[in-house]
């Protein structure tokens, strides 16, 4: 009995350690094929501005190390704002492709 007990502690904290460990593992949801992709979209409409190798021009910001969430690019691509142009027909492959693109660098 008192074994048993001492094993369902064990599996519980195993199973919370598990679970919060997750919230540590690096944003895994781009594939290689849409990095590759998303490359050529990246150089056609985006390093005019951010830089060849995304680390800027007297344009804007470099897209390195900002802790960017695949989210804020596609809705930010998207929609623009007051000094980012938008790109309101782009497609949402497209899009995946460069946010993946630009999470790649990160
Ligand atoms: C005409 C120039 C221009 C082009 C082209 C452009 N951007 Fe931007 N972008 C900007 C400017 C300016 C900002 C704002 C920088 C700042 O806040 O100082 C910005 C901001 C951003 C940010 C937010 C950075 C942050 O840390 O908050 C992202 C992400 C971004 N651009 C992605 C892209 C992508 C992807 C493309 C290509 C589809 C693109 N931009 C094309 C000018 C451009």
């Amino acid at each position: 009995m008192e074994t048993k007990r001492v094993w369902t502690v064990f599996a519980a904290l195993t199973g919370i350690g598990l679970g919060l460990g997750f919230l540590h593992e690096p944003e895994t949801i781009w594939v290689p094929s849409e990095v590759k992709a998303g490359k050529e979209i990246y150089e056609l409409f985006c390093a005019g501005c951010h830089g060849q190798e995304g680390y800027g021009t007297a344009q804007a910001v470099g897209l390195r190390n900002r802790g960017l969430t695949r989210e804020y690019i596609v809705n930010l691509v998207r929609t623009g704002n007051t000094v980012m142009p938008k790109f309101a027909n782009m497609s949402d492959s497209a899009l995946a492709n460069v946010s993946a693109y630009v999470l790649n660098m990160q």
